[in-house]
C-alpha cells in the first residue's frame, strides 16, 4: 500500500515534470492540441474595430488610405470629411450603441459554431478592451466607452460556447513599433511594452479557450518572443490546459510552428493535411470589417458556405467563418440570415460534422460527388447536387449484411444492396428542400 502510494507520487511528480515546456518549437510544436478544438469544427469570427466606422474598402481602411495612398481611399475621404481629418477621430464615432452582446451570443449559438474568435486588437491598434498599455486608444477611455472583449465573452460563456481571442502582433502605425522596425528589429521596445504585456492582460482577464494570433509577417518569432511567451502560456498561465493557439507567430512559422495551421487566409489544400488545420473565410468575399459598400454579389451564399465547411471538415480541418458588425454593433441582416441557415442545416446534419474524424477517403464522384466524414464505423456522405435519379451509387464504402443506410432528418432506413468488390447502391426517398442543398446519407457499419 504505502510503497504503491510512494510510487504514484513518483509517476505524479515525473508527469508534471514531463508536461512542462521549453521555449523553443521543438518542445512546443509536441504539446497536443486540446480534444474541443478538433471536436467543435465550426466556429464564427467576429472584426469589429475603429475601421467599422468609415466601413469603406476593408478593415485595412487606414491602411490603404495612409500606408499606401491608394487613390480610391484618398478621394473617399476628400469627398466625405474635412482636410486634415485625422483617423484617430474616427474612435468617437465607433459608439456600439445597439450592441447588445446576449444577441450576438444568441446568434452565434443559433449557426451550430461551437466558438467564437474575436477581434481584440487588429492592426490599427486600438484595443477592445481597457489595456492599461493602450494610452486612450482603447474601447473603454474612447468611443463605446465599454468593454467589448469582457461583455462579448460573458454572453458568450453563458451559452457555453468556447471564446477565442484574435490579436494582432503588429500595429501599422505604433511609434514604438516604427522605431523597433527601423532598428532592423533589434530592439524590442514595442514588444516589451505594448505585445507581451497586453497578451498577457487579455489571458489573465479573460481566460480565452484559443488565441488567433496575426499580424506577425514583418519580423522574426524572435522579435516578438513568440516562444517565451507560448511557454508561459502552456506552462504557466490560468488557460494552460484548454488554450489553443494557431501558427502565426513571427514570419515563417505560418503551417509550421504553433498549435493547428492556418497557413493563408482562405486555405484551402487539395490533399488532406497532416496537422490539424482550420480555414478561414468572409460571408463578406471582400473584406473582413463591415463595408457600407458590401453588395449582395460579393456575399457567399448559403450552399457555397455549407459546401465549404464540408469540404473543410472531409479534410480534417476546422471552418471559421467571419462577419463583420457595423460600428453601433448590428449584425447586417444578410450575415444573421447566412448564420442562421448554417444552423438550420446542422441541427438535421450536424452528427455528419461535430467530433468527426476524415475517412480512409475524402470524396468520390459517384451518382453525384460526395464528400465523407466518420464516427467510428458509421461513415458520412455528404452531397450537394440532387440526383437525376432515386437510385444512388457510392464505389467506395465496403458493406457487411448489418450495415444500416439512413438518410438524416429522415427515419426510415433506406433499401439498399451491395455492389461487387465494394460500394453500395441505394434508393433514395424524395429529398427535402433545403436551402442549403446539402443532404447526408449515413451508412452505420461500413469498412
Ligand atoms: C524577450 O526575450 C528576450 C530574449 O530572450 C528576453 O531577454 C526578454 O526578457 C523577453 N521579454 C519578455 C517580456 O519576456
Ligand atoms: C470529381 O470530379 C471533379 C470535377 O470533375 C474533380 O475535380 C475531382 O477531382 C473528382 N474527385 C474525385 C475523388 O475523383
Amino acid at each position: 500500500m504505502r510503497l504503491t502510494l510512494l510510487l504514484c507520487a513518483v509517476c505524479c511528480v515525473l508527469v508534471v515534470t514531463a508536461h512542462r515546456y521549453d521555449p523553443d518549437w521543438k518542445s512546443l510544436d509536441a504539446r497536443p492540441l486540446p480534444k474541443w478544438f478538433d471536436d467543435a469544427k465550426f466556429g464564427v469570427f467576429v472584426h469589429w474595430g475603429v475601421f467599422s466606422v468609415p466601413a469603406f474598402g476593408s478593415e485595412w481602411f487606414w491602411w490603404y488610405w495612409q500606408g499606401e495612398f491608394d487613390p480610391a481611399y484618398i478621394a473617399f475621404m476628400l469627398k466625405n470629411y474635412p482636410p486634415g481629418f485625422t483617423y484617430a477621430e474616427f474612435a468617437p464615432q465607433f459608439n456600439a450603441q445597439f450592441f447588445q452582446p446576449d444577441e450576438w451570443a444568441e446568434l452565434f449559438e443559433a449557426s451550430g459554431a461551437k466558438y467564437v474568435v474575436f477581434t481584440t486588437k487588429h492592426h490599427e491598434g486600438f484595443t477592445n478592451w481597457g489595456s492599461p498599455t493602450s494610452w486612450n486608444w482603447n474601447s473603454v477611455d474612447n468611443g463605446p466607452h465599454r468593454d467589448l472583449v469582457g461583455e462579448l465573452g460573458s454572453a458568450i460563456r453563458k451559452r457555453s460556447l468556447h471564446y477565442g481571442l484574435y490579436h494582432s502582433l503588429y500595429e501599422w502605425f505604433n511609434p514604438l513599433y516604427l522605431k523597433d522596425k527601423e532598428s532592423g528589429f533589434k530592439t524590442q521596445e514595442f514588444v516589451n511594452s505594448k505585445t507581451l504585456p497586453e497578451l498577457v492582460d487579455l489571458v489573465k482577464r479573460y481566460k480565452p479557450e484559443l488565441i488567433w494570433s496575426d499580424g506577425d509577417w514583418e519580423a522574426t518569432d524572435t522579435y516578438w518572443n513568440s516562444t517565451e511567451f507560448l511557454a508561459w502560456l502552456y506552462n504557466d498561465s490560468p488557460v494552460k490546459d484548454v488554450i489553443v493557439v494557431n501558427d502565426r507567430w513571427g514570419s515563417g512559422t505560418a503551417c509550421k510552428h504553433g498549435g493547428y495551421y492556418n497557413c493563408a487566409d482562405k486555405f484551402t489544400p487539395s490533399t488532406m493535411p497532416n496537422h490539424k488545420w482550420e480555414k478561414c473565410v468572409s460571408v463578406d468575399k471582400l473584406s473582413w470589417g463591415y463595408r457600407r459598400n458590401m453588395k449582395l454579389s460579393d456575399v457567399m451564399d448559403l450552399p457555397s458556405i455549407i459546401k465549404d465547411l464540408v469540404f473543410t471538415v472531409a479534410l480534417g480541418g476546422n471552418y471559421l467563418l467571419n462577419v463583420g458588425p457595423t460600428s453601433d454593433g448590428m449584425i447586417p441582416t444578410v450575415f444573421e440570415e447566412r448564420l442562421r441557415g448554417i444552423g438550420a442545416w446542422l441541427k438535421v446534419n450536424g452528427e455528419a460534422i461535430y467530433a468527426t474524424a476524415p475517412w480512409r477517403v475524402q470524396s468520390e464522384n459517384a451518382t453525384v460527388p460526395v464528400w465523407y466524414t466518420s464516427k467510428g464505423s458509421t461513415v458520412y456522405a455528404i452531397f450537394h447536387t440532387r440526383p437525376m435519379q432515386y437510385s444512388f451509387q457510392l464505389s467506395t464504402p465496403v458493406t457487411l449484411d448489418s450495415t444500416v443506410v439512413t438518410l438524416l432528418g429522415n427515419s426510415e432506413s433506406l433499401k439498399w444492396a451491395p455492389l461487387h468488390s465494394s460500394g453500395l447502391m441505394m434508393v433514395l426517398p424524395v429529398l427535402p428542400c433545403t436551402a442549403a442543398e446539402a443532404w447526408v446519407i449515413k451508412l452505420d457499419g461500413v469498412m
